[in-house]
């Protein structure tokens, strides 16, 4: 079996029992129409990942970076057991599926920690569809490798969207050391997070080949797992049409290039109309200088793609994707009626009253923060102002959020805030319990960026 056939979505039970591993899910049984229990099984560990020519230490899902596809119906019954062989405590988030406050993975604030040797069983309804992806929410075990993508297919969706095949590719920043040794100096100076050794896709730096058939449509769901890098990600050769945010639809908005924050997804459209072989291109937000960590290589096309010096002119010149091109679908409906705002002033930095770096939220640095109350049943925007000069991809716990753009409001549940820019986000408070609102840059949430938001 050819590694590019394990890229293949849905090839995915072939390709585990092809590698030795067992198939991941063990069960469907049928509950109610439409409705089937699934069950997975996480086993966070240390182990080794070669990464470009070498092995390094890291810790990691059922052995492998990212961890494994969780990949289930809209309406399945979920049901994953977490076993902890690693010597920390841990847990497992959901991120951008609402599920029960108890499911959400949040240490000390939804569930204890599981402590090493220990075993939690996580289980919800998989209500919502979309591309999410799940990851440890302890300190800093994101940044070591603790994710995988989550897929929650809508019946029917890639008929009616016509689209040939489908990939999931996933975004990292690598650190070959720790990411506990890298937290010091993770706030300092630019406060943006380490400097990273590397940037994954699919737990490679590739180039790994997407092979596609000339003529198809291809979906792209693309994940930013990284801890503290804003991605720009591109394909040389070909528009990107962004048909989801976060998972949820929005009206086809064509693009050449798009940034995506650290905890955002995007779904893409391809077409495949150019024969070839073409890099697919990522950098860090702002960077003139690509990585070619993939190529999207035509069936029959021999001729390999080099990679750019820098980005492709046709990219370079070619629109970006802002969020104000982003315009809901006609189905999308959320009635802001009545909304109590809270304001939010993201800063923070180096320095400043708490000595030594903090990221704050109106000035308090999490968990010595006071939790943002909210009433059952009430519309609630956040109405955030970055007074920093990082952008901070906040993060939204246990609700459907909705971001205000020109057009009116789009589903989204992590919100890139650049510099010195203001953003609402909405959300309508129909879960009780206690949530994390938080900025997605590990480096930052450990460093005082989150808040608690609280049902009265
Ligand atoms: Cu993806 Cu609170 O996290
Ligand atoms: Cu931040």
């Amino acid at each position: 079996m050819h590694r590019r056939d394990l890229l293949k979505s849905g090839a995915s039970a072939a390709a585990w029992l092809a590698l030795g591993h067992p198939p991941l899910a063990l069960g469907g049984t049928q509950l109610t129409p439409g409705g089937t229990r699934r069950e997975f099984s996480v086993r966070p560990a240390p182990t080794t990942v070669p990464v470009g020519t070498t092995s390094w230490p890291t810790w990691a899902y059922n052995g492998r970076v990212p961890g494994p596809e969780i990949r289930v119906m809209r309406g399945d019954r979920v049901r994953i057991v977490l076993d902890n062989a690693l010597p920390a405590d841990t847990t497992i988030h959901w991120h951008g599926l609402p599920v029960p406050p108890a499911m959400d993975g949040v240490p000390g604030l939804s569930q204890a920690p599981v402590p090493p040797g220990g075993r939690f069983v996580y289980e919800f309804d998989a209500s919502v569809s979309g591309t999410f992806f799940y990851h440890s929410h302890v300190g800093l075990q994101l940044d070591r490798g603790l994710y995988g993508a989550l897929i929650v297919e809508e019946p029917g969706e890639n008929d009616r969207l016509h689209v040939g095949r489908e990939y999931v590719l996933v975004l990292d920043d690598w650190l070959t050391g720790s990411p506990e040794e890298a937290l010091p100096s993770a706030g300092g100076m630019m406060g943006g997070g380490p400097f990273y050794d590397g940037y994954l896709l699919n737990g490679t730096v590739g180039p790994t080949p997407f092979m596609v058939r000339a003529g198809e449509r291809v979906r792209l769901r693309l994940v930013n797992a990284a801890a503290a890098t804003v991605f720009r990600f591109g394909i040389d050769g070909h528009r990107l049409t962004v048909t989801h945010a976060d998972g949820q639809p929005v009206e086809s908005a064509s693009v050449s290039t798009l940034a995506i924050g650290m905890g955002e997804r995007y779904d893409i459209m391809v077409t495949a109309d150019r024969p070839g072989t073409w890099p697919i291109l990522v950098s860090a937000a702002g960077s003139v200088v690509p990585r070619m960590l993939g190529v999207l290589a035509y069936d029959g096309a021999d001729r390999p793609a080099s990679p750019p010096f820098v980005w492709p002119a046709a990219l370079q010149q070619g629109p970006t994707l802002r969020y104000a091109n982003l315009r809901p679908t006609t189905a999308a409906v959320f009635d802001f009626g009545g909304a109590t705002t809270i304001p939010i002033i993201l800063s923070g930095g180096l320095g400043g009253m708490f000595g030594g770096t903090a990221w704050t939220i109106n000035g308090q640095r999490y968990p010595a923060a006071d939790p943002f109350l909210v009433r059952d049943g009430t519309v609630v925007a956040l109405a955030m102002t970055n007074r920093s000069m990082m952008p901070h991809p906040m993060h939204l716990h246990g609700h459907m959020g909705w971001l205000r753009v020109p057009d009116g409001w789009i589903a989204k549940d992590t919100v890139l805030v650049n510099p010195m820019e203001s953003l609402t986000l909405a959300f309508t408070a129909d879960n009780p319990g206690r949530w994390l609102f938080h900025c997605h840059n590990a480096y930052h949430m450990e460093l005082g960026m989150a808040r608690v938001i609280e049902y009265r």
